[in-house]
């Protein structure tokens, strides 16, 4: 099966909790992705920054195959980078599963997207709170996942923006079936029932786990209120 095939595979266990690893222990990702793992978490979010696209730097290739080495989890890396479509073939050799760009960072929306699916990878678009809907609309068919930020991409820890949830109604109503809805920022146990309601199939968490010593407390409580 194709890594596109697998990842969109999420669908059947949907809604997920996808951890975003931006503050766990870089120096020790054996034990991070032990302890994920045996917390129940199913497919993992890469948080990759540019210092340019977004106000902050993070990680890029060698974490995403460093996390490939340790686990078959689904890799979701989620580029907040200028110029993704430079990029798409080193993620792709990294091992990410699904690779999703900015739609007011990308160019060529269109040729971003046809190139990231011709790799046999899903593809996603995301929008940051402020962009308007009308931007990923004409591209939705060539989405295999559509991300939908809650807060400006860049930080963790930042609270969550309900123009989210207008977003996932309406995206919900237009989208084919197969096309996943993911949410990311701010979501925590006090956001997260909402962000299922209005139709979202993958929950990025930050801080909301990472900020406890143990992750499983805070991972059985969100997936509790998955239901
Ligand atoms: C923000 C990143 C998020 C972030 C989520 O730009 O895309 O994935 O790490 O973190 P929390 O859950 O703390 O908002
Ligand atoms: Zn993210």
């Amino acid at each position: 099966m194709s890594r596109r095939r697998s990842f969109l595979d999420l669908h059947r266990s949907a809604p997920v909790v996808l951890p975003s690893l931006l503050q766990c222990d870089f120096g020790n990702l054996d034990e991070e992705v032990k302890r994920l793992t045996s917390a129940g978490v199913r497919a993992l979010h890469l948080d990759v920054m540019d210092g340019h696209f977004v106000p902050n730097l993070t990680y890029g290739m060698p974490i995403v195959s460093g996390l490939r080495a340790r686990t078959d989890m689904p890799l979701d890396v989620h580029l907040m980078i200028e110029h993704p479509e430079q990029f798409v073939e080193a993620f792709v050799a990294a091992g990410a599963d699904a690779i999703t760009v900015h739609v007011e960072a990308a160019e060529d929306v269109a040729g971003v997207l046809a190139e990231i699916r011709r790799h046999e990878v899903a593809a996603g678009l995301a929008l940051n709170p402020g962009t308007s809907l009308d931007q990923v609309m004409p591209h939705l068919d060539a989405c295999d996942l559509v991300l939908v930020m809650s807060v400006d991409a860049g930080f963790g820890g930042q609270s969550f923006n309900p123009v989210a949830l207008e977003k996932l109604r309406k995206l919900r109503d237009c989208k084919s079936d197969s096309t996943l809805l993911e949410v990311d920022g701010g979501v925590n146990a006090s956001t997260i029932a909402s962000c299922v309601q209005a139709g979202a199939d993958l929950l990025v968490v930050g801080s909301a786990i990472f900020r406890h010593e143990d992750y499983q407390q805070p991972l059985d409580q969100l997936h509790s209120l998955l239901a």
